[in-house]
């Protein structure tokens, strides 16, 4: 039953983000919406007409994860589910990319749930359950050249979440992972600036819409791990089987960054 719960969601100033506010909201959910940008948060809120809430939040800055945790939480008395969304990623060769770029992805898209996920935790134990939804990608599970950076970020994020997983089961936590493949939102757009990839797999990629309703079924059914689109799945798993053969079998198809 996802009517009524509090969903306190990272990165909802746009693309998945934003839209599963707004599906959370048409499906009886309370989310709080949260963001850098404070005109793109008032933005993204005025667009939901049930009850909601926004709160200017940058994961990367501890402080204030804490500040603005605490404050839902005083304000709408519990957070039931935690969306981990923001992140962001650049695709470019090992070579070409500079140290401070694999520091700052990580930063974010890693240590970014890390401070959330210890923020909110305290609360959650307190009231006796709760769900931690981190959205990873297919890159966490599949690197393929010019994701360097940003699929070691991921990568990270899944093994964060399949540890934390076990840990908060017994309090009554669920903690999932969403990994979706290739998403048409603005994301593409810092990652991908001459638009490249994003042209050569325009036809395989995934509404933000189709994202939000696998994060919504994900929070109703405690799935503990969703990847998406069904074809990313089965690749997925056949890749994790056989890795060396599909480099030499798929390795021209992998390589389209
Ligand atoms: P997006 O760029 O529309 O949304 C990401 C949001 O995170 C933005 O609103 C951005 O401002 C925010 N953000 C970045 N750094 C932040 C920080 N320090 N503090 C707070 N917010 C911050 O892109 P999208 O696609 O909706 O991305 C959402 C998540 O989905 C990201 O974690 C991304 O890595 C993941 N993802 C995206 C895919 C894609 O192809 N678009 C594929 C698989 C996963």
């Amino acid at each position: 039953m996802i009517k009524g719960k509090i969903v306190f969601i990272t990165g909802a100033t746009s693309g998945i983000g934003e839209v599963t506010a707004k599906l959370l909201s048409a499906r009886g959910a309370v989310p709080i919406l949260t963001g850098r940008n404070e005109r793109k948060l008032m933005a993204a809120a005025a667009s939901i007409t049930g009850r909601h809430g926004y709160y200017k939040l940058d994961v990367t800055d501890n402080e204030e994860v804490r500040r603005v945790i605490e404050r839902a939480v005083s304000d709408f008395g519990r957070i039931d589910v935690l969306i981990n969304n923001a992140g962001f990623g650049h695709f470019e060769l090992f070579d070409d990319s500079p140290v401070e770029r694999f520091a700052s992805m990580m930063d974010t898209n890693y240590m970014g749930i890390v401070r959330c996920a210890k923020a909110v935790l305290p609360f959650m134990k307190r009231q006796g359950g709760g769900h931690i939804v981190n959205i990873a990608s297919m890159a966490g599970k599949l690197s393929t050249p010019k994701t360097s950076g940003y699929a070691a970020t991921k990568h990270a994020v899944l093994g964060l979440t399949n540890a934390m997983r076990s840990e908060l089961a017994p309090m009554g936590i669920a903690v999932s992972a969403v990994n979706p493949g290739p998403i048409d939102t603005p994301f593409l757009q810092l990652a991908d600036p001459e638009g490249t990839y994003s042209d050569s797999i325009r036809g395989y990629m995934l509404t933000p819409v189709k994202v939000a309703e696998a994060i919504v079924k994900v929070i109703e059914r405690r799935t503990p791990e969703v990847d998406l689109p069904l074809w990313a799945a089965v690749g997925i798993r056949l890749y994790g089987l056989f890795p060396r053969l599909a480099d030499r079998l798929a390795g021209r198809w992998l390589n389209r960054k």
